[in-house]
């Protein structure tokens, strides 16, 4: 199949176009690299990449011309990054989004797989044990609103067009090449510098990791699947951020303190309770759910990502 990622260059992107090209498919990027290029050498050599802003119609409908299949990935993201730049990250979600749709139906592109977010079920009551797709969501940031208003978007293309939607839910994806944007990567920087390792809060909000790998895998089965569907990909396994900390120092290895402070004020609509969700619909639909826990996880990227540069 000859598919499009836009946003390829980032770290779910990037991960997905290496897996894509291993099974023979054609990959397009499209990637206004305003976060470095992540994809390797080897997966750039086999792709086609196009530099440019997921806004830009024109561009669009040419990447997409003679695809199957589009993952639209590009987004601004991160809870400092988004807080401060709350209307760029909305017109980026909702007119790239509009153009994904519209450049769909132009080339008569079958599938979309949107990544949407488990942000928005924000303080949503987590019923039974994980949050399911059926609980009623509670977006309250410009990012998660924006990833809500796409999902109804596209299901309404779906009503509407026939056009094949999923919207992926990913609960905070982790693993090797990610940025210190995000939690995992930012606590082995500091672990690793021996630095005091800065935990927002009470560090007993639980989060739920999913590792890179399983989430390659979940949207690789996912892709082609007809109809219009949210997906939860989750892990199941519910870790407090005092716990992610810890288990990171014990790996490293580092002799770092924790210190607890104070969430600033731009990160309040951010900070939940509890997340944990529930992988059921995507296992009935793909027969597969996420399974690697989070200390093999751990374990795995420092071994990519850092030991090599402690041994050398
Ligand atoms: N990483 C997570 O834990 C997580 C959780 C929930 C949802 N998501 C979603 O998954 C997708 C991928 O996330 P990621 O972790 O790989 O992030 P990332 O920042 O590494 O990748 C996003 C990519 O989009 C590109 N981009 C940004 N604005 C663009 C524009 N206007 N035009 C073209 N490209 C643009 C960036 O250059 C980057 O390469 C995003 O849509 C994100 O919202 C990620």
């Amino acid at each position: 199949m000859k598919i499009l990622i836009t946003g390829g260059a980032g770290f779910i992107g990037s991960n997905l176009a290496k897996r894509l090209v291993k099974e023979g498919h054609t990959v397009v990027v499209l990637d206004s690299l305003l976060r470095g290029n992540k994809l390797d050498k080897w997966t750039f050599s086999k792709i086609k990449f196009v530099k440019g802003d997921v806004r830009s119609r024109k561009l669009v409908d040419e990447c997409s011309e003679g695809c199957d299949v589009i993952f639209h990935f590009a987004a601004v993201l991160g809870v400092d990054i988004v807080a401060d730049n709350p209307v760029e990250t909305m017109d980026v979600e909702v007119v790239g989004t509009r153009n994904v749709v519209e450049a769909a139906e132009k080339n008569n592109v079958k599938f979309v797989l949107y990544a949407s977010t488990s942000g928005i079920y924000s303080h949503s009551a987590i019923v039974k044990n994980a949050l399911t797709e059926e609980v009623l969501v509670d977006p309250r940031t410009s990012y998660a609103m924006a990833k809500r208003y796409n999902e109804i978007y596209l299901a309404s293309h779906h009503e509407e067009r026939n056009l094949n939607v999923i919207s992926l839910r990913f609960f905070n994806v982790y693993g090797w090449n990610q940025d210190n944007r995000m939690v995992v990567p930012r606590f082995f920087e500091q672990a690793l510098e021996n630095e005091d390792i800065t935990v927002f809060g009470t560090g007993n909000q639980t989060r739920d990791f999913t590792y890179i790998d399983d989430t390659v895998e979940a949207c690789f089965r996912l892709m082609g699947i007809e109809g219009c569907h949210i997906i939860n990909i989750a892990n199941e396994a519910e870790w407090c951020i005092t716990d992610l900390a810890n288990e990171i120092k014990f790996i490293t290895g580092s002799s770092s303190k924790l210190t607890y402070i104070e969430a600033p004020k731009k990160r309040y609509d951010y900070e939940v309770e509890r997340r944990v969700g529930s992988s059921e619909k995507l296992f009935e639909l793909t027969n597969y759910k996420p399974l690697t826990n989070l200390k093999s996880g751990l374990e795995q990227i420092f071994q990519i990502n850092y030991a090599e540069k402690i041994n050398a």
